[in-house]
């Protein structure tokens, strides 16, 4: 909720950005994946002046994309007309053949998601007739009729290879979370099973609370009565 969302967001915009030196208002920004990730991505080159628009497979992804004002389409229809394509999907073949084929002169492609996979560099090796490094973590791709593709950072990690990842105060959260959370496996072992488990809800909320007073950010408590009104299914519509 933290770091995918706001760490990858800024810190994939920053790695373009540095990379590139491109502009990024009024370019059309494909972000391929509306989880965390994917929603940090969108709304930052929203912010930039990209018009955005997501690729999703999943239905309620798909429809928030929508809600939340993004363009909504398939990749390989939205292939001829973006200029940054941005995949955090943590799927594989996100970005194929076909939509190296149909992509305009001079787009730009890179992966925030899991790893080298989403973007597949076979298909693009394989369309291509030349590639060379043109900068440092741009290489050149040139296809057939002299159409170049420009792929950031191998295809791997964009914001890990070509900028400096998440800021620190927002991986102080997860880190904490981790922590935290081995400090529990470590007291509750003997009681578990073999089996993924959830972080407890005390330890995001004890993060939670940390992360606020370090920001001296203060809410409110729920009085009593609040908290028995709450609870209860006997008053109200
Ligand atoms: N760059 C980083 O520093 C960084 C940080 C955190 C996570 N990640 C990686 O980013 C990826 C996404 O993480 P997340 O938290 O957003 O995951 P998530 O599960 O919340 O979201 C992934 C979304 O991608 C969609 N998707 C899957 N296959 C797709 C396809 N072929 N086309 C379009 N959409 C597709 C899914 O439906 C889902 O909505 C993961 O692989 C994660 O490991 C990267």
């Amino acid at each position: 909720m933290f770091d995918n969302l706001y760490g990858t967001g800024q810190s994939t915009m920053d790695a373009i950005i540095r990379t590139t030196n491109v502009l990024i208002a009024g370019k059309v920004v494909v972000v391929a994946g509306y989880g965390y990730c994917g929603k940090g991505v969108a709304l930052r080159a929203r912010g930039l002046g990209a018009k955005v628009v997501v690729t999703e497979v999943e239905p309620v992804a798909a429809l928030q994309a929508h809600m939340d004002g993004f363009l909504v389409m398939k990749m390989e229809d939205v292939s001829p007309r973006g200029d940054i394509f941005i995949t955090v999907t943590g799927d594989r073949d996100v970005l194929t053949k076909k939509h190296f084929a149909k992509m305009k002169d001079g787009a730009i492609v890179c992966n925030s998601g899991h790893f080298n996979v989403e973007i597949n560099l076979k298909d693009l090796k394989q369309l291509s007739v030349s590639y060379k490094q043109k900068i440092k973590n741009i290489t050149e791709y040139t296809l057939r009729g002299n159409k170049k593709i420009y792929l950031l950072a191998e295809g791997r990690l964009v914001n890990l290879a070509a900028a400096e990842g998440h800021p620190s105060s927002v991986m102080d959260m997860s880190f904490a979370n981790q922590a935290l959370a081995s400090a529990w496996l470590a007291k509750n072992y003997k009681k578990l099973e073999a089996k993924v488990y959830e972080v407890p809800a005390e330890i995001d909320q004890k993060v939670a609370k940390l992360k606020l007073a370090s920001l001296h950010v203060t809410i409110d408590t729920l009085t009593p009565v609040q908290k028995k009104y709450l609870a209860s299914w006997s008053e109200g519509t």
